[in-house]
């Protein structure tokens, strides 16, 4: 099924944990279409990740199961080919848990300490401060390193976890040899990191409590529209629409959205749009955004509706990657001697 044979291996991950961003788009998925040509790309949907956030309170439901359909139908919609790429579920691949159990006695207590992301997860989780929490990284490195992979696809967020996983790896390799491929993160030219609606000083986040910061792909058009029309800017007196993340945070942020969709670059946006006020701007904005989800929208709906082609894919996804990943995973039971 997978007709093409590409060297490099790309591998990114996202958590089933609701539904994804306009940030989300452009920040990665976006390029997904053109860099499945280019490498063998593995789109894992990170459930066992998604546990260490979980609460233990049963009355929650997390509908893992139909998030996770929802991602692959999505993915489709963005352009991901299942012939090209493989799309598979963490938890259906062994492989992963076992790999990052051997991989943590090869971290330190104060590397993942220092690890900005967990400083802030057991201050947002006050009451479920786990062990998985602080461990997270080291499946992160499980993941990426069981695929010999050459490139990993991550938001600015997850960089330094990259960091660590490469750390890692050479760590491994300095002592059984060249056991694994050093992952670099992958640049794109096509990305851009969309902010907070409402708060544009922080990123716009799936799992974000106010739902006006964030534009999900599936959001209703009209519900869309509203959000960015009723976006945060400033109190210039000018309404200039200028670029300046300083001083302009909103505006500059929706420049960017601007730029990043029609692909001008910013100063020609300034230009354009001098002598509009923010709210005829807004407009046009949300116009061509709207017309770029629509677009995603309608593919989506239509893979949507065939649940069992989606969970064929997922199938034939988890039974590449086991194969793929066992062959790793051998050659590092092998040097280890078990
Ligand atoms: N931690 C990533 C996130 O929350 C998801 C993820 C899990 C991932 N495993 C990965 C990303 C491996 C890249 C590579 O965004």
């Amino acid at each position: 099924m997978l007709n093409v044979k590409k060297q490099d291996v790309m591998f990114t991950g996202i958590q089933p944990t609701g539904l994804l961003t306009l940030g989300n788009y452009c920040g990665t998925m976006c390029n997904w279409k053109i860099i499945q040509k280019k490498y063998q790309c593995f789109f894992c949907i990170a459930d066992l990740h998604a546990l260490t956030t979980r609460s233990y309170d049963h009355s929650i439901k997390y509908n893992f199961s139909a998030n996770i359909l929802d991602m692959v139908a999505l993915y489709l919609a963005c352009g991901v080919s299942p012939y090209d790429s493989i799309i598979f579920v963490q938890s259906h691949v062994y492989t992963h848990s076992q790999l990052y159990w051997i991989l943590s006695n090869f971290v330190y207590f104060g590397e993942l300490s220092r690890m900005t992301q967990f400083k802030k997860k057991i201050s947002t989780y006050k009451k479920n401060i786990n062990l998985s929490l602080f461990c997270y990284p080291v499946l992160m490195a499980a993941d990426i390193l069981l695929y010999q992979t050459n490139y990993v696809s991550v938001g600015s967020d997850q960089k330094q976890h990259v960091e660590l996983v490469k750390k890692i790896a050479r760590r491994f390799n300095s002592i059984y040899g060249d056991v694994f491929i050093i992952p670099d993160i992958l640049i794109t030219s096509r990305e851009c990191k969309i902010m907070a609606l409402q708060e544009p000083t922080k990123k716009m986040s799936k799992s974000d409590n106010n739902k006006n910061n964030t534009i999900f792909l599936l959001d209703n058009l009209d519900v869309i529209r509203l959000k960015l029309l009723q976006s945060l800017t400033d109190s210039d007196p000018l309404s200039r629409i200028k670029y300046n993340i300083y001083d302009k945070p909103g505006i500059s942020n929706l420049l960017s959205i601007l730029s990043f969709l029609t692909q001008q670059n910013i100063s020609a946006l300034e230009y354009e749009f001098k002598n509009y006020r923010y709210f005829d701007f807004k407009k046009q904005l949300s116009d061509i955004v709207c017309d770029t989800i629509s677009k995603i929208q309608k593919l989506y709906f239509k893979f949507r509706e065939d649940e069992n082609y989606l969970i064929d894919i997922l199938k034939f996804g988890a039974k590449k990657s086991l194969i793929y990943s066992k062959k790793n995973l051998f050659s590092v039971l092998q040097v280890l001697d078990l």
